[in-house]
C-alpha cells in the first residue's frame, strides 16, 4: 500500500473500525455480493448499518453496476439520516460506471 492510499484510507464503518481497504479488498478478493458477505468476512457493516450504503456502493463498483444514486440512497435512507455518512457517500459515489441497460 502507498503512503497516498494509507492518508486517504478512510474509516467506513466506525462501529467494527473497519477502513475502505479491507473493505474493497474482501469484496474483491472473495467476490462478495452482499453487505451480509462482507459482514461475515471482515464485519464492517455488524453494527448500526449506516455504513450499508457505503458497503453497497463498494460492491456495486466492484460488480461494475450502475446503481442510481437515488436507488441506493432510498434504499439506506432510514439508517444513514443520523449518521452524517451520505455526505461520505455523495463524495465517493462516481458515475463513470457505464449504465445497466
Ligand atoms: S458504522 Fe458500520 S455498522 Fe455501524
Amino acid at each position: 500500500m502507498k503512503k497516498t492510499d494509507i492518508e486517504t484510507d478512510e474509516t467506513i464503518c466506525q462501529c467494527y473500525q473497519v477502513c475502505e481497504s479491507t473493505i474493497r479488498s474482501c469484496i474483491e478478493s472473495k467476490n462478495l455480493k452482499t453487505i451480509e458477505e462482507v459482514t461475515e468476512a471482515c464485519e464492517a457493516g455488524g453494527g448500526c448499518h449506516s455504513c450499508h450504503i457505503l458497503i453497497d456502493l463498494f460492491i456495486d463498483e466492484h460488480q461494475k453496476k450502475s446503481t442510481p444514486m437515488e436507488t441506493l440512497v432510498t434504499t439506506h435512507f432510514n439508517k444513514v439520516k443520523k449518521r452524517g455518512i451520505l455526505g461520505r457517500f455523495f463524495k465517493k459515489f462516481k458515475s463513470d460506471v457505464p449504465a445497466n441497460k
